[in-house]
């Protein structure tokens, strides 16, 4: 289990062959271009190892699962009339992986696994995107050996992976043989071949499944205190591609390697010339000065991203390894791809892009980068015409976007699963968040051109699924689900609707059509928004408050048969809640107080998407017990391994929703009449809390203290 070290640093100091899954994930790197898992070099697993870039996806025709296997997945989550059927998709695709290296000492094969393990450590450090290991190993006969790993992906060349490996023989002497190369044996679905090799490189193209090709090359250097030329061997062995060098090692003297690898593909200009040049050109400045660069460009990401809290170090590292995954996530100003449920982290969720980008992690990136915010709802324009297709597939008009996707807009979600059918909340989220965006980062332009004919057609898709109330004079929405899983097919789901309205309404403001304009705008005003303005509570959907208020849990919480979540309140995550806190211009304190008091109770955090969220209304009214209690449990998701799945890739909406719960809870960060202002709660051990947004084009130091007779400071 990994523990946090310092402010800057994530480490673990023991090492079990039990925890590499999970820390694979946990000590993943990258830079948005590609991410890279923290396996070892020596020998990993298709779980553990892993090098993803983004928008290399292999293309599938998938026989779709089929898990109908409980009584609550067969009555309410799946058709089985649709199922099972085979469905084009594409998944993010696991590459050959370059860390590869083996190290024999005096004959004997370097295995943590093996021998004594003298000392152990493995230290992320967060601020440059460092990944260290020391190991002190004795090979089970006295001998004993230091060993230094570093690693990175360069924040600076993005398409390069820099290792460096110094080795000391403490008590010994004699032969040292490296094996260095790139491991192509643990995925099937690609094709590799050797297109290029130099006495220690190598250039590898594979391609995938597709159409995709990749090409990665390698350079190895080898260095005893000053560079030694050397004889390379080469052998490729079971998919591994291999330089092996042997060299004499001296007691107390360290020998040091240096491996650079460059990751290209088609989607990049002459990916085969470029990834050549640029090893090269690594390889002739070395690891410390390609390190360098790197380091810079992180200080620069750091100064823009960074959150201070003074008071609570703990806080304080929790929220800078959240930070650190938020800015590896993105792929900067690239909005051909977007980022997936779990980043480049890991094969979860097949890389897909879910609504989580919009709704959990776009805030951040409108907030402090606005460029890297603007790649995102520029990503969702350039599937319009796939969205629009899912539209005109139900025989409606405007764009439908789907539940999951990735390079191509089309769904791909099994069709038989409901809830992925149900959500049509996605489509509007698509649109709120362009005009978040907008509204954030004053790109009026965008938000007049290519925003406004996403948004209208989203609206338009929309206005299909409200269906007209004759005797209530009023406008529904049927056979749909919010956010909550557990309750995926209702009538007049309140997120649905409210957001639908709102949605309906600024789309009204960018169409030129009157008739439209006027349609839009009554629909709107005659949505079924059900709200007890008394008392502030929402009905998440018609008869929620019919529903059992007590379940019994005999099973997982889609399996057993005790767990009907359906019939009774129990939620997977918030809906209602999240609804309060997308619209803050219309629920004031005290709608957001009934319905967290109302809610709560029922929530199961079946999403990692949920706690943060908690957190955020909590510290908003302040309950700041129960602020930090969800602050700690979502900033732990993934170091505690909350829902046993951490080894298939990092949960990244939840980071998104953590910067959320520090902006708009504990700050209270808001837009009234056009000026930012703040209505901080923070806890009591917190002196203080700052970061940085942009807003309108001019950069912001927001600090809030928790002094009572100190003023919030907006600079
Ligand atoms: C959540 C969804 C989310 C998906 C991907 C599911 O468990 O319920 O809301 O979009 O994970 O993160």
């Amino acid at each position: 289990m990994s523990q946090f070290s310092n402010e800057w640093s994530i480490s673990e100091s023991v090492y079990h062959p039990a925890n590499e899954r999970t820390g694979g994930t946990l000590f993943c790197i990258g830079n948005g271009l590609m991410g890279l898992r923290g396996s070892y070099e020596e020998l990993g697993t298709k779980e553990v190892q892993g090098l993803f870039a983004a928008g290399v996806y292999r293309k599938s025709i998938e026989q779709q699962f089929c898990i109908a296997d409980t009584f609550c997945r067969k009555k309410y989550i799946f058709d089985e009339e649709l199922m099972p059927t085979p469905e084009e998709m594409y998944l993010i695709q696991n590459l050959p992986d370059p860390l590869y290296c083996k190290i024999w000492l005096n004959g004997e094969p370097f295995r943590m696994w093996d021998g004594n393990l003298l000392e152990y450590n493995r230290t992320l450090d967060l601020k440059t995107g460092v990944l260290h290991r020391t190991v002190r190993w004795d090979d089970g006969k006295g001998n004993i050996t230091s060993l230094k790993f570093r690693r990175f992906c360069s924040m600076d060349e993005r398409h390069l992976i820099a290792q460096e490996i110094s080795i000391t023989p403490e008590n010994w002497s004699g032969e040292v043989k490296i094996e260095s190369g790139i491991d192509a044996s643990l995925n099937n679905e690609y094709a590799e071949s050797v297109v290029a090799e130099t006495p220690a490189g190598l250039t590898l193209k594979s391609e995938v499944q597709g159409g995709a090709v990749a090409f990665q090359c390698l350079e190895t250097r080898l260095h005893r205190g000053a560079s030694i030329p050397l004889e390379w061997d080469s052998e490729i062995k079971l998919r591994r591609y291999k330089k092996i060098a042997t060299v004499r090692a001296e007691q107390g003297k360290t020998l040091m390697l240096e491996k650079f690898s460059t990751l290209y593909s088609t989607q990049d200009e002459t990916p085969q010339e470029a990834a050549e040049m640029l090893v090269k050109k690594a390889a002739a400045e070395g690891f410390s000065q390609c390190l360098e660069e790197s380091s810079r460009v992180w200080k620069e990401l750091w100064e823009q991203a960074d959150i201070r809290i003074e008071g609570d170090s703990e806080s304080q590292r929790k929220i800078r390894y959240a930070l650190f995954h938020l800015i590896i996530a993105s792929p900067q100003t690239d909005s051909r791809v977007s980022i997936g449920a779990k980043a480049l982290s890991g094969q979860g969720y097949s890389g897909h892009v879910f609504w989580d980008t919009d709704i959990n992690l776009a805030p951040f990136y409108q907030w402090v980068f606005p460029e890297w915010g603007g790649a995102h709802v520029r990503y969702r324009h350039r599937n319009l015409a796939d969205a629009r297709a899912y539209a005109a597939s139900e025989g409606r008009s405007g764009a439908r976007y789907p539940w999951q996707t990735s390079i191509g807009g089309f769904e791909h979600a099994p069709v038989a699963i409901t809830c992925s059918r149900t959500q049509i909340h996605v489509t509007a989220d698509i649109a709120y968040c362009a005009l978040r965006y907008a509204d954030i980062s004053g790109d009026f332009e965008w938000l007049e051109t290519d925003g406004a004919e996403m948004i209208r057609e989203c609206a338009r898709y929309m206005v299909e699924r409200v269906e007209y109330n004759e005797e209530k004079d009023r406008f529904e929405i049927h056979g749909v689900g919010g956010p909550d899983e557990y309750h995926p097919l209702t009538d007049n789901n309140a997120y649905t609707n409210w957001l639908t309205a709102y949605v309906l309404r600024r789309a009204a403001a960018l169409s030129d059509d009157a008739d439209e304009r006027f349609q839009w705008m009554d629909i709107a005003e005659k949505m079924v928004c059900p709200v007890d303005e008394k008392t502030g509570l929402i009905p998440q959907c018609d008869g929620f408050f019919d529903l059992k208020d007590s379940w019994e849990i005999t099973g997982s919480d889609w399996g057993g048969p005790g767990a009907e979540y359906h019939e009774c309140k129990g939620l997977k995550q918030p809906d209602v809640v999240l609804l309060t806190v997308l619209l803050p211009q219309l629920f004031k304190e005290k709608y957001l107080r009934a319905n967290w008091d109302y809610y709560e109770r029922f929530i199961l955090h079946g999403s990692s998407l949920s706690p943060s969220i908690h957190a955020l209304v909590a510290a908003r009214i302040g309950l700041m017990d129960k602020a930090m209690d969800y602050f700690n449990l979502s900033a732990d998701f993934d170091t505690l391994d909350v829902n046993k799945d951490t080894w298939a890739g990092i949960h990244i909406g939840n980071f998104g929703g953590l910067w959320q719960a520090l902006a708009y809870g504990f700050a209270g960060l808001q837009v009234r009449d056009g000026q930012l202002c703040t209505d901080p709660h923070l806890p009591e051990q917190w002196k203080s809390l700052s970061f940085n947004v942009w807003y309108q084009g001019t950069q912001h130091r927001i600090e809030v203290c928790n002094r009572p007779e100190a003023e919030p400071v907006l600079a």
